[in-house]
């Protein structure tokens, strides 16, 4: 990831959680670029937002309350095809209040194939599976070794979105 993510580049947190792997975007696109974060709980974004205030990192991150299914809709027509690194963490918030609100195939195998149009040519895309609860065995098997890399399709540079956040609440059924 960090070979491949660039500074000034955009990037997408399909599952913020407690902000860990936001973090980490924010840090690797640097002041010039941004990352786009998606949850469906309002306690993961509560998370992540502190954790990034704290780094002094907020204004790169647009944080929204979607699923990550709706990420095409989400990230703006211009980032289209330009994306530099889509992350994935399967499963529940850690340490959060509903252990029941995890991931589902019926949602992540739309989000996934969402990433792979959003991704610039050789974008990459992780998707990091925790299979040790309920839910995990439940996940699309794994489909390749390694990360996976986006075709050649578009061209560059975009123009750099601005800060703003979304509401747009999803409950966790
Ligand atoms: C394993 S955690 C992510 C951990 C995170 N990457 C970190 O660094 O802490 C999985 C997260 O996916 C979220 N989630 C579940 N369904 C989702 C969906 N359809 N779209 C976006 N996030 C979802 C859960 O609310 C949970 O916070």
């Amino acid at each position: 990831m960090a070979s491949v993510l660039q500074p000034g580049e955009v990037a997408v947190d399909a599952t913020v959680g407690n902000g860990h792997d936001t973090l980490f975007l924010a840090q690797q696109v640097g002041a010039q670029g941004h990352v786009y974060g998606f949850d469906i709980q309002e306690e993961a974004l509560a998370r992540t937002r502190r954790r990034l205030e704290e780094a002094g990192l907020r204004d790169r991150v647009t944080l929204l309350q979607m699923g990550h299914e709706h990420m095409a809709e989400a990230v703006p027509a211009a980032w289209h095809g330009r994306i530099g690194a889509v992350m994935f963490n399967l499963g529940y918030l850690p340490g959060g209040s509903d252990r029941t609100c995890i991931t589902r195939p019926q949602t992540t195998v739309p989000a996934l194939e969402a990433a792979l149009r959003l991704l610039r040519p050789g974008g990459v895309l992780t998707v990091v599976a925790y299979r040790g609860h309920p839910g995990g065995p439940k996940r699309p098997k794994p489909c390749g070794n390694g990360p996976k890399r986006s075709t050649p399709t578009a061209s560059w540079p975009p123009v750099m979105p601005s800060a703003t956040d979304g509401d747009r609440r999803r409950n966790c059924s």
